[in-house]
């Protein structure tokens, strides 16, 4: 895998927010794949700030949802299909009509999981996916021991994860939902490419075991390893514990290694 390590969260936004413009430049109607969370919201505002100033036309990308809370209410503004109207489809322009995502709230969530994997599929499988990463490796809501080889399903969150997703409840951990959808990795790995952004030191635990550390279901973002075109981009408090940090510096940083992008 790549993996580029930038100076702060904004530049990492502005690197990778280009690289969607190009590819997007390249293939209009592009499928994105979005993460929700904080930390790609840099990235969104960079391409906003591109498609605003006319630098890439983005009217005919397609957007895709990459996991989604099950049991709110529609329309409820964490659920994260508001959440990426919000933040990415509405600055970029897009209609919803551009959107597709889970259905967190269908009666029969296996049937929802199972038709958001066709729908992707159907849609020409996805160009670029984004990632975050949890504290506990999770990518998506693939929590520790997902299989590598898991579809879209839906699974229960770890008290972890809902205590660091409880600053968008109001601080509230029991108002964040036990249960979600998730493309599984499986699914993930199937997109075109995977561009996982991590910042910040309480990450660095986790982007060192998906980067160095064996491939292994306790750490789902090392499935990243079996893609072959899988950048991780970085800040350096999240590159803070790599071993490898100046062989990546040396070898990706300001180099045009995006190509192809
Ligand atoms: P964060 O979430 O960007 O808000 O840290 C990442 C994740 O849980 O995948």
């Amino acid at each position: 895998m790549e993996v580029v390590i930038v100076p702060d969260a904004k530049a990492g936004g502005e690197l990778i927010a280009e690289a969607m413009a190009a590819l997007v430049r390249r293939k209009p109607d592009a499928l994105l794949g979005v993460a929700t969370g904080s930390t790609p919201l840099p990235i969104y505002e960079a391409l906003a700030a591109k498609v605003a100033a006319g630098a890439v036309d983005a009217s005919r990308a397609r957007i895709c949802q990459l996991d989604e809370y099950v049991g709110l209410p529609v329309g409820h503004p964490e659920s994260y299909r508001s959440v990426v109207l919000r933040e990415v489809v509405e600055p970029l322009g897009l209609s919803e009509a551009s959107f597709m995502g889970p259905d967190g709230s269908a009666e029969d969530v296996q049937a929802a999981c199972e038709a958001y994997d066709k729908a992707l599929a159907e849609a020409g499988g996805v160009d670029l996916q984004l990632l975050g990463i949890g504290t506990d490796g999770h990518i998506g809501f693939n929590e520790p021991c997902s299989s590598l080889a898991s579809r879209t399903r839906i699974k229960t969150l770890t008290e972890q994860t809902r205590v660091d997703n409880a600053r968008f409840f109001d601080g509230d951990i029991e108002q964040v939902p036990h249960h979600v959808i998730t493309q599984g990795i499986g699914t993930i790995l199937e997109a075109r490419h995977l561009v996982l952004l991590a910042t910040g030191e309480g990450k660095a635990d986790a982007v060192a075991a998906t980067v160095e550390g064996p491939v292994a279901s306790v750490v789902p973002a090392s499935a990243l390893q079996l893609h072959p075109h899988a950048t991780v981009v970085v800040d350096e408090a999240a590159a803070s514990k790599l071993k490898l940090a100046d062989y990546f510096r040396h070898t990706y940083a300001n180099k045009p290694s995006w190509q192809g992008l």
